[in-house]
């Protein structure tokens, strides 16, 4: 049998930008410095995009809103070589309910995921990458097929709390959509399908 890699994620900061500035300073970044992510900063992006906040009518809820509470979102993090301290390099999937991580696929797919998002080279250079996909039956065996537009809005929540929260620790994402869906997945491994790749870094210039 395959050996587990599961890392428990540090708790979520509670300082950095407020709200209203991270909102103000928030821009799409497209180029990184090569410095590597803190394993906090790392935690509280995956946090924000998808993280869990205390249950409400006995239903654990999240950091987005989600239609019913169906929850459809996962989050996959690709992790290049010295982009997260103390990370091997690989592909990984968050656990919100535990907020850890668990390695899904060992090795530096950065350059493989940059072709299958049309050669765009933040994808390629970004320490980090973190991708939103659905499991769009979660929502849909409930809503039948408006769930698939519901999904999608989600993808937006998700996104955009990855954008506030970097822009917050003062990192630079960018949400990228041009991508060919079987590709990712191959490159990750995964079944459910891929609706954003956020690469992620320390922006080489103010944003
Ligand atoms: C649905 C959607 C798809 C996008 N796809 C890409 C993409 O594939 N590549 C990219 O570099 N930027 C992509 N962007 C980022 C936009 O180009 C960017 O948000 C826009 O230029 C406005 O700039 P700002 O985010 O700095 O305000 C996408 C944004 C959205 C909302």
């Amino acid at each position: 049998m395959k050996p587990v890699i599961r890392l428990k994620l540090p708790d979520p900061p509670t300082n950095g930008l407020g709200v209203f500035d991270a909102l103000r300073v928030r821009r799409s970044v497209r180029s990184f410095r090569e410095d590597s992510i803190p394993l906090k900063h790392f935690a509280a992006l995956l946090w924000a995009g998808q993280g869990t906040v205390g249950a409400r009518r006995g239903i654990v809820r999240r950091t987005t809103p989600s239609a019913g509470a169906t929850y459809p979102l996962f989050l996959y993090a690709v992790v290049g070589r010295g982009g997260v301290e103390g990370l091997e390099p690989g592909v990984y999937e968050y656990v919100p309910e535990e907020h850890e991580v668990v390695l899904v696929k060992r090795g530096d797919v950065r350059r493989e995921l940059y072709k299958a998002a049309l050669s765009q080279g933040w994808v390629r250079d970004a320490p980090l990458s973190i991708i939103i996909a659905a499991d769009f039956h979660r929502t849909t065996s409930v809503y039948g097929a408006r769930g698939i537009r519901y999904v999608y809005i989600e993808a937006g929540h998700s996104s955009q709390n990855i954008y506030l929260a970097a822009a917050s620790l003062g990192l630079g994402t960018v949400a990228v959509a041009a991508f060919y869906d079987d590709e990712v997945k191959r490159v990750l491994g995964i079944q459910r399908d891929p609706l954003y790749i956020m690469p992620v870094g320390w922006p080489r210039r103010p944003m």
